[in-house]
């Protein structure tokens, strides 16, 4: 079956990461933007991954973030994130995970994120739940901002402050109980649906970054929209998930963010 193709393939990925962290030989930057980094593990982690997609659906299409662009139209589509939490490999923080997501015409209908850490593996198909190593997830009961615990991230190009992204967060350090940024955007998701986070906002990010990730919010019982409560989409650059008793809530700090000159 797909979802335990994209198991598999993660788990490998995984433990490879894991087994050379620390021993990080060459860095580069991608595209001109400094503190977008990639390193060779993150490179050899993605083209193994796509060779053992690619030995069993050699059909598929695969959108992978180190190799980009090599998309061709298909039913079925990966989406894989090799090492989600680049910079915290390379400083040695053990906070990074593999993500592997499959949409079918377009609607996403497997998800991964293994983080090899804590040897935790959630996992996600459309309609059938969210899981932990097997357990049933379910994004938390916190129905107000002042008790809950919020996660984001910070876009590389933050200098640019691409759509208010540090008014929002000042806006949201006033309104809630904590805020944590954990340098995975995918683990961040993953938290939200397993309740230990009560929402999750970010911009700029990538579909590869939140394939996965979104399934299991969805399939952990929490709701996904843009920051103005639109459609959600991993192609879409803002992205608001939550325990959806919160969500409303965020959105009107979301809606003071974006009136900032
Ligand atoms: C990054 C992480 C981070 C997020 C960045 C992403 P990478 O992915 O998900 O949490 O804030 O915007 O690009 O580069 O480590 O795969
Ligand atoms: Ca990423
Ligand atoms: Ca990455």
């Amino acid at each position: 079956m797909i979802i335990d193709v994209a198991i598999e393939a993660a788990q490998q990925a995984g433990r490879f990461l894991k087994d050379r962290v620390g021993r990080v030989k060459s860095i580069e930057v991608k595209k001109g933007i400094v503190r977008d980094l990639v390193s060779e593990i993150d490179k050899a982690s993605e083209q193994q991954i796509i060779s053992f997609i690619k030995t069993r659906y050699p059909d598929h299409a695969i959108l992978a973030e180190e190799s980009g662009g090599k998309e061709h139209a298909a039913e079925y589509k990966w989406i894989i994130d090799p090492l989600d939490g680049t910079i915290n490999y390379i400083h040695g923080v053990p906070v990074f995970c593999v993500t592997i997501a499959v949409e079918h015409r377009g609607e996403l209908i497997a998800g991964v994120v293994y983080d090899p850490n804590l040897d935790e593996l959630f996992t996600a198909e459309k309609g059938s739940g969210a899981f932990l190593n097997g357990k049933r997830l379910h994004v938390s009961h916190t129905t107000e901002l002042i008790n809950s615990l919020l996660v984001t991230g910070f876009p590389y190009e933050i200098a640019k402050n691409p759509d208010h992204a540090v008014e929002h967060f000042v806006n949201f350090l006033m309104e809630a109980r904590a805020i944590r940024r954990l340098g995975s955007a995918a683990l961040d998701l993953s938290y939200v649906a397993a309740g230990r986070f009560d929402g999750f906002w970010e911009v700029s990010l990538n579909p590869w970054d939140m394939a996965a990730g979104m399934l299991l919010v969805y399939e952990a019982g929490g709701k996904v929209t843009d920051f103005s409560g639109g459609t959600a989409s991993i192609y879409k650059k803002q992205i608001l998930a939550t325990n959806s008793l919160i969500h409303e809530a965020m959105l009107r700090v979301l809606a003071q963010g974006m009136t900032a000159p």
